[in-house]
């Protein structure tokens, strides 16, 4: 069932030196990167990705943040890949994510949590398009 999933490394994970670390994880898994760019997020994007969130005590500080820095948007595709890539990632909370996922071995901060993976196919769907054009995802597979 091939799927793709929406996953974007936050200002905190440009800035510490992870972009490498995270995409290398998700290549030896074995999934296939299909977009892939470096960004300056505008504050209308991160209200629209965040929109879930509007309600929250934390939205704007969120927003802040998103918009502090370089990010490093993604699509990668493959086998389940909305779940798993969720769980390479590890819980919101770095504090209680298992060592060997991302959180759990680079993270301390709930709100410096390095990456926001799409949580369901849906999701998915709806991030992919809001944060690429098509022109900009790359239809290849893998030959073996
Ligand atoms: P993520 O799951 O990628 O998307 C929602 C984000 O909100 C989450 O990562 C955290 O970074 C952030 N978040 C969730 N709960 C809190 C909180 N209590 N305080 C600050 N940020 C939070």
């Amino acid at each position: 069932n091939l799927e793709r999933t929406f996953l974007a490394v936050k200002p905190d994970g440009v800035q510490r030196g992870l972009v490498g670390e995270i995409i290398r994880r998700y290549e030896a898994k074995g999934f296939t990167l299909v977009g892939l760019k470096l960004m300056q997020v505008s504050r209308e994007l991160a209200e629209q990705h965040y929109d879930v969130h509007k309600e929250r005590p934390f939205f704007s500080g969120l927003v802040d943040f998103i918009t502090s820095g370089a990010v490093v948007a993604m699509v990668w595709e493959g086998d389940g890949v909305v779940a798993s890539a969720r769980k390479i990632i590890g819980a919101t909370n770095p504090l209680t994510s298992e060592p060997g996922t991302i959180r759990g071995d680079y993270g301390v901060s709930i709100g410096r949590n390095l990456i926001h993976g799409s949580d369901a196919p849906e999701t998915a769907q709806r991030e992919i398009s809001l944060w690429f054009k098509d022109e900009e995802l790359v239809n290849w597979q893998p030959s073996v």
